[in-house]
């Protein structure tokens, strides 16, 4: 544990001096300044993280500090749900940091969906990410990747999505004005209401006639190629926004870890996140348990899944068997197998944070589990009937939730919060075709993701133009 008894006396050194990028490999380790821009560790070609010399900066003795901050909210920097943490993501000098009032989202008890999961009442606390700007959890790390793009000067910027991403990047750039953005999107792999976000904000959207893992390989080469800055969660800088998730679950807990954090998991981008998030408030002694995070997969996209409960691949320390994973891809490509699944979000069969959601596995005592799309169809029209609704990915949070209490992971009394990542809003035709489809209809739309049945669906009534016939309906209720 680090000790941080002295803290500095005065002005808190330059941000530039006490953050560094550094290789997540142990076995490398190359340190890189702030002001690089680097996608991977130019030497071993493995995942950056942002690290901090944590002993000259002046961390708070306890959690209150982001108490007060919140009732003082006309600092945009106090207002943000991101930067009223800044102590614990020190990496941008205030000037340079970029905002748009994201993070203001809720931590909710939900006791109708923990009777669906099986816990018990006052066990479950959903953590709607959907209240943000751009409707997802996205705007987290998309203000510390924008404050670094500031830091360094950026003028344009991409990314490949699955849609969120692409709205929060779309978003971000038309209400800074900082830089342009290109968008790199499967073509019609993504949600209608996401899509319409890329197109209204006026982001440069180039519909990619592949899937996310294409418009991903693609989008990296690009930037390696021209000066356009790189959005997506292989961004180090993103991934310390996304840690913010987490001080507000914690702070709408009074500061009391849960048991369990339960996310779904497609690039893998929250779950590092998370795992970073606990590890360094831990290690800061700011708390004194860390909890388990279990990442869900849709099983159309359980790359996950496979690798860590069917190959046993592990972070293992930093020595993680890269041999293994490159057998995993080239049987997936010899069998040419794609990623489907109805939660188009998290449709992603070659995760980029990969490594690092191995050591958030690790770092939390964590676990993997995929759901059927079904499953997840089901736990979305319960959320969306007890709560503030979601879109299908979001879901798999609750669909995970409930398998593990089946198979008896997760205890009836244990405290539980799944992280609704997605606005439902997002998603209107999965939402209306599963509350409003027949038998027929429904496996037809959706039969290709293994869904048959609607358990949940709250139909529409069609009624005649006829004051008889509405009155009898309504005698019926
Ligand atoms: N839920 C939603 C609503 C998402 O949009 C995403 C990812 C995830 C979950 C998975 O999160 O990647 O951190 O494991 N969407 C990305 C995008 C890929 O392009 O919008 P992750």
């Amino acid at each position: 544990m680090i000790r941080l008894s002295s803290l500095s006396q005065g002005r808190p050194p330059a941000a530039s001096e006490t953050a560094h990028q550094q290789c997540i490999r142990p076995a490398c380790g190359a340190a890189y300044e702030l002001k690089n821009v680097h996608q991977r560790c130019a030497k071993c070609g493995a995942l950056l993280d942002v690290l901090y010399d944590w002993e000259r900066l002046p961390v708070p003795d306890g959690l209150a500090l982001f108490d007060e901050r919140r009732a003082s909210s006309r600092d945009p920097l106090d207002y943000s749900g991101v930067w009223r943490f800044r102590e614990l993501l020190p990496f941008a000098e205030p000037d340079k940091v970029l905002t748009i009032g994201e993070g203001q989202t809720q931590l909710r008890r939900t006791d109708g969906v923990a009777a669906y999961i099986g816990l018990d009442p006052a066990r479950l606390f959903l953590q709607y990410e959907g209240l943000n700007p751009s409707g997802s959890f996205k705007d987290n790390g998309m203000t510390g990747a924008f404050t670094h793009a500031n830091m360094v000067g950026a003028r344009y910027a991409a990314c490949a999505s699955t849609g969120n991403t692409s709205a929060s990047l779309a978003l971000f750039a038309g209400v800074s004005g900082l830089l342009k953005a290109v968008v790199f999107v499967g073509s019609g792999k993504i949600a209608y209401g996401k899509l319409s976000q890329a197109l209204d904000y006026g982001a440069t959207t180039l519909q990619i006639a592949g899937d996310f893992d294409d418009a991903m390989r693609q989008v990296q080469e690009v930037c390696l190629q021209t000066n356009l800055y790189l959005m997506n969660s292989l961004n180090p800088f993103r991934l310390e926004g996304q840690k913010a998730i987490m001080y507000r679950v914690l702070e709408g807990l009074n500061w009391e870890p849960p048991d369990w954090i339960v996310v779904p998991g497609g690039n893998l981008g929250n779950s590092s996140a998370f795992g970073k998030a606990f590890s360094e408030l831990h290690c800061l002694g700011l708390i004194s348990r860390i909890p388990r995070v279990a990442i869900i997969n849709s099983a159309g996209a359980d790359t996950l899944d496979r690798l860590v409960n069917h190959a046993g691949l592990r972070w293992n320390g930093g020595n993680v068997d890269d041999a293994a994973i490159r057998a995993f891809y080239a049987q997936m490509d010899a069998e040419k197998r794609k990623a489907r699944t109805i939660a188009s979000a998290i449709e992603i069969n070659r995760p980029v944070n990969l490594d690092k959601a191995l050591r958030t596995l690790e770092a939390t005592d964590g676990v993997v589990r995929a759901v059927p799309d079904e499953a997840i169809l089901d736990a979305k029209a319960m959320v969306g009937a007890h709560g503030f609704g979601c879109e299908p990915a979001s879901a798999a949070s609750v669909a995970g939730a409930r398998l593990l209490r089946e198979q008896g992971v997760i205890g009836r009394g244990e405290r539980v919060v799944c992280i609704l990542t997605g606005h439902l809003l997002k998603d209107p035709h999965a939402t209306v075709g599963y509350h409003s489809y027949d038998e027929a209809k429904l496996r037809e739309e959706f039969g290709e993701f293994g869904v048959a049945q609607a358990r949940h669906a709250n139909k529409p009534i069609p009624v005649a133009d006829d004051i008889e016939a509405i009155l009898r309906v309504i005698k019926d209720l």
